[in-house]
């Protein structure tokens, strides 16, 4: 199995994304958006829009849609719009124009006149950090602040100071925009007090529920329909703005209606990835055994407090063994956008400043990184009893090293004429999540099977994965599996996010799979059956008696049945308790910096991975690669620009800089596949997240060795090298 099932759909343009749907009678929906950052809307004007051609109508704080709180079963209270003339960011959605085209609805929206009450906004996160607070409720489930320290020891402070070695520095990741090809969108349609909804989400019956409580009707009413989802990411974990808006407008007209955030308003309607700032200490003996880690962090908040990165935790729940650990964890709140989880939430900017730690200490105690690496492999978190369910990192990093030519890497770099080239390196590590998931498996009489739940593909392969994995768990060749996913009328799926997707719905497979295949032997020896009273079995897609074999097809034609349906559901069980688990990875870079002009580029990439089993080489490796991208991109390219007036300088793809073909090199991604069934019975962890992991931290690690030059932010930029 290599192939991915989506390939062909998404690359011929037959792919349905939300705005594809195109419904008789629809109108189009233009969000209005606030122009400060801070206050009170006193007053819309909204006469002018009205009047204007083809306007059906527009909804306002003061005109209001029918929409209560949401709330998403996996991430908690969901914002929702136009429920308050408050203003907490500039570029936050106060109004909806519907008209009889897009371009009517755009034109009008031009023509809103809003009178605020401005507040002073608060912008700078460079103030805030004096007024800081404890991350509010702690951070998923983690206190603010934790400390672990051995017998004896008073503070993190007096682990330092007995520290023969330290390094500190204190080290910044900007603000990112989750960036999805597919803008935040829907289509919503009413019919008998019923909503069908297209949007792209990362779980339809996740979204089912959440614009059900924002309506006040049953979840039963609402059909969420996604089976294609153009990125997400963490940032269509939430129900977003246009689909809201849509659902409500579509009921109050009695018509479809479509709408779409615009590129540009992607950036600010949808939440992004908080800027932080971490300072980390890292206190070692000569030999290089960490004695104590201090990681304090940063995180730019909403006003309304709701997401903080957790830099500080990823330190605690995976990464270096030691025997004294404090971190902590403050949220600055300012005028800025929601932000929300993005591709490894925490780890992804925690890694940066930690692993540009580790490198610092290697060169304060002049050993190799990967050496300094290896001597403080945790074999379970640090503070922690649990011990990692399977863990090959130091196999990852001597593959890695092997490969990418480590040996050859001097303290210095090398200089090839103008180019001055180094190599870094870094360590992934990417906590493996488990959330609750159901899937269905109908045996139809024609010798097909159907795996199907409600969980979203947004990219990740899932589709291919409830292929792969149905037909291994039914003996049964994958082409005869007709996998469904994206729909919420399907067994509800769990989230595509956090890396989980394919052990969570795969363990539901191998369950609903023993189910249907517990039922079908059930079914063959039952009063009446071709096996009545034999003792049958099933294998390769038969059931097998003493008299015969049949195969399941056959046997439900028999029995004069089309089908034989049953549901299975997993989540975290058991094993949780009594293992830690986690994907891992190790991850090399070469980078050649101009000594001109300070230009970087990425000339090679290997990343090494542990994730368990991969069960499809090619899909596995998109995602890392992917991840590795993103990574150079937060390293060299990404970063939100924040205005004192609150407002983004760059929020378009014009600006806001993604890498290209061009600055990518090819990338290298190779396993060590160790089979995890403390994990799941599939045996695989998730390669979603771990990939980004490690990557901005191994290109700044990588220049330094080039240039000399520590850079302790990103992204990097040419000013930075000169
Ligand atoms: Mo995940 S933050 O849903 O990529």
């Amino acid at each position: 199995m290599t192939a991915r099932l989506d390939a062909t759909p998404k690359v011929t343009g037959r792919a349905k994304y939300a705005v594809d749907h195109n419904l008789p009678g629809m109108a189009y929906g233009y969000v209005v958006l606030s122009t400060i950052a801070s206050g009170r809307i006193e007053a819309m004007d909204v006469t002018a829009a009205k009047g204007a051609p083809g306007v059906l109508a527009v909804f306002t704080p003061f005109d209001v849609l029918n929409l209560s709180t949401a709330s998403s079963p996996m991430m908690g209270e969901t914002w929702v719009p136009l429920r308050s003339t408050d203003v907490a960011y500039r570029g936050q959605p106060i109004g909806i124009v519907v008209a009889e085209t897009f371009e009517q609805a755009r034109d009008a929206a031009a023509l809103v006149e809003v009178s605020y009450q401005e507040t002073p906004a608060r912008t700078s996160f460079e103030d805030g950090l004096a007024t800081a607070e404890d991350a509010p409720g702690g951070v998923q489930g983690n206190e603010a602040a934790i400390s672990v320290l051995a017998s004896g020891i008073e503070s993190i402070e007096d682990a330092l100071a007995a520290s023969p070695v330290v390094v500190e520095g204190t080290y910044r990741t900007a603000a990112q925009n989750h960036a999805a090809m597919e803008p935040h969108s829907a289509v919503a349609a009413w019919e008998n007090g019923e909503l069908t909804v297209y949007s792209g989400n990362q779980g339809a019956n996740l979204q089912a529920t959440e614009l059900a409580g924002a309506l006040n009707v049953p979840e039963s009413a609402v059909h969420a329909v996604n089976p294609y989802v153009g990125g997400a990411f963490g940032g269509k974990g939430r129900t977003s703005v246009p689909a809201f808006l849509a659902a409500a407008a579509a009921r109050e007209l009695g018509r479809p209606v479509k709408c779409s955030f615009t590129r540009e308003q992607v950036f600010t309607g949808t939440a992004n990835r908080p800027e932080t700032l971490q300072k980390v200490a890292l206190g070692a003996d000569e030999n290089g055994t960490l004695l104590a880690v201090r990681h304090d962090s940063w995180s730019s908040t909403p006003m309304d407090r709701s997401f903080v990165e957790p830099t500080s935790h990823g330190t605690s729940r995976e990464w270096y063994a030691t025997q004294n650990m404090a971190i902590s964890q403050k949220a600055v709140p300012l005028n800025i956008p929601l932000t929300t989880f993005m591709r490894a939430p925490g780890e992804a900017p925690g890694s940066f400043a930690l692993e540009s730690a580790m490198d610092e200490l290697a060169i304060a105690l002049g050993m190799d990184p990967i050496e300094l690496r290896r001597r403080n492999s945790s074999i379970a978190p640090p503070g922690n009893d649990l011990q990692w369910s399977s863990k090959h990192l130091d196999e990852c990093y001597s593959i890695g090293a092997q490969r990418f030519g480590w040996a050859e890497r001097t303290p210095n770099g090398r200089v090839d004429g103008d180019w001055l080239v180094g190599m870094g390196t870094a360590t992934a590590m990417f906590p493996a999540l488990l959330f609750p998931a159901t899937v269905g498996i109908t045996l139809n009489a024609d010798e097909t099977a159907v795996v199907s739940t409600s969980g979203a593909d947004p990219g990740t392969g899932l589709l291919t994965m409830l292929s792969a994995i149905g037909a291994e768990s039914l003996d049964l060749p994958p082409e005869r599996i007709t996998p469904q996913l994206g729909d919420s009328r399907y067994p509800p799926g769990g989230m595509s996010g956090g890396s989980t997707a394919t052990a969570s719905t795969g363990t539901a497979i191998v369950v609903a799979a023993a189910e249907a295949i517990d039922a079908l032997v059930a079914l063959a020896a039952a009063p009446g059956s071709p096996f009545e009273g034999q003792e049958v079995t099933y294998a390769d897609g038969r059931v097998h008696g003493s008299s015969g074999t049949l195969s399941f097809g056959e046997l439900l034609r028999a029995l004069r049945r089309e089908s034989l349906s049953v549901k299975g559901s997993a989540g975290p069980g058991e094993e949780r308790t009594k293992h830690s688990f986690g994907s891992f990875g190790a991850q090399f870079c070469e980078v050649r910096v101009h000594r001109l002009t300070g230009e970087a580029r990425v000339s090679r990439m290997l990343g090494v991975f542990d994730a368990g089993r991969i069960i499809s080489d090619k899909l596995a490796r998109s995602q890392l690669s992917g991840g590795m991208i993103w990574g150079v991109s937060a390293a060299l390219h990404e970063g939100l620009e924040l205005e004192p007036d609150g407002r983004l300088a760059n929020a378009d793809l014009a600006s806001y800089l993604v890498p290209v073909n061009a600055d990518i090199p090819e990338i290298d991604v190779e396993f060590v596949s160790y089979p995890d069934t403390f994990y799941s019975p599939v045996g695989a962890r998730g390669v979603g997240e771990v990939g980004i992991v490690g990557v901005a931290a191994a290109i700044a690690n990588a220049i330094c060795n080039a240039t000399g030059i520590r850079v302790r932010h990103i992204p990097i930029t040419i000013e930075d090298l000169l």
